[in-house]
């Protein structure tokens, strides 16, 4: 008798990316890579969310072709669209419909409390609007949507992710449990890239363009930003992030995109000059995203096939989101439907 194995429900992983800015190889190493690891073990959902954008002033045209290239790295860097739900949050009505829920379930003063909110607030001191400031009860319904188990998030995003649990725990409080409390996920591997000038600071895609390897920079302009980067003066290739980051950076990256352990590396270079140490980071910079960069501009070519995949996925998404969103409509008592 052949034996019936009951698939399992994966746990559900669920992350926002914001089609902002150019992506950078600190994204590669630090979250990209791993998503298509994931794929196996849970059900994961990337939301492209541009209506999280538009909290500060967008320009239209450039934000609809960041969304298209964000979904087309994505791909490119090895997730199964047919595997992972990725779609852009515009496409799907339940996230402003339970927002709108969700902020009478919110006090101002948590609000109030939120860091990324007074950083922005003091940034775009011109345009303060009320999206700024209910920027993470959206970003709670984008997470609650789905029933989430897990939500990669660094610490820029550990506060909203607390807000959004205690919104959950509070609505459950009320009527029951409607939603699953999201955790957070951290990943088991990815290490932190540095910024290649300012070897102590994260790589950022908001600092200058000399400080990070965009992952679509082209091999002349990763060549040309590692040498650059900023060393120290003692010439020695050896692994100490404390005394000597910029060295550690450079190994940790060739670590990371798989050149070996930093142990064999520093082994390996010992004793050589730090021209070597960055051409070898170069090459192995350039290999890593080869890959990626040939997927990425056969896809992005093909508009098509892009714009199929995000329309296929918002009908998942529409339908997946729609059945939190019945209930929860139901349970603070909105008028039902025929
Ligand atoms: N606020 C997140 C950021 O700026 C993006 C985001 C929106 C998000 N919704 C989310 C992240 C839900 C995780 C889960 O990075």
């Amino acid at each position: 008798m052949s034996e019936i194995i009951k698939p399992e429900k994966k746990p559900i992983i669920f992350s926002g990316i914001q089609p902002s800015g150019t992506l950078t190889l600190g994204n590669y190493i630090g979250a990209l890579k791993n998503f298509s690891l994931l794929q196996d073990d849970y059900d994961c959902i990337y939301c492209i969310v541009d209506m999280h954008a538009i909290t500060v002033r967008q320009n239209p045209a450039d934000l609809r072709r960041r969304c298209m290239e964000l979904a087309a790295i994505y791909i490119a860097s090895g997730l199964d669209p047919k595997k992972s739900l990725i779609y852009c949050q515009s496409h799907v009505t339940g996230h402003a419909e339970l927002s709108w829920i969700l902020n009478c379930f919110t006090y101002m003063g948590e609000l109030n409390r939120m860091t990324q909110y007074k950083d922005k607030a003091a940034k775009h001191a011109d345009n303060i609007n009320a999206g700024l400031f209910t920027y993470p009860v959206l970003m709670a319904a984008d997470i609650l949507l789905f029933q989430t188990n897990m939500v990669p998030v660094g610490v820029d995003q550990k506060q909203h992710l607390e807000l959004c649990r205690d919104v959950a725990q509070r609505f459950n409080g009320v009527y029951g449990n409607v939603f699953t409390i999201p955790e957070p996920y951290i990943a088991k591997v990815g290490s932190k890239i540095m910024s290649l000038q300012e070897p102590t600071r994260k790589m950022s895609k908001s600092d200058p363009d000399d400080t990070f390897v965009a992952l679509l920079d082209d091999p002349d302009t990763i060549r040309r930003k590692i040498k650059r980067a900023v060393t120290d003066s003692d010439g020695e290739i050896r692994y100490d992030p404390e005394n000597k980051p910029g060295v550690s950076n450079l190994l940790s990256i060739m670590s990371a995109l798989g050149a070996g352990s930093i142990e064999s590396l520093t082994a390996e270079l010992a004793g050589q000059g730090y021209g070597t140490l960055k051409t070898r980071t170069a090459d192995c910079v350039i290999a890593a995203l080869e890959p990626l960069q040939n997927e990425y501009k056969k896809l992005i070519a093909d508009k098509g096939y892009l714009q199929g995949i995000l329309d296929e996925n918002a009908k998942t998404a529409n339908y997946l989101a729609n059945k939190t969103l019945r209930k929860v409509q139901k349970k603070v008592g909105f008028a039902s439907r025929g």
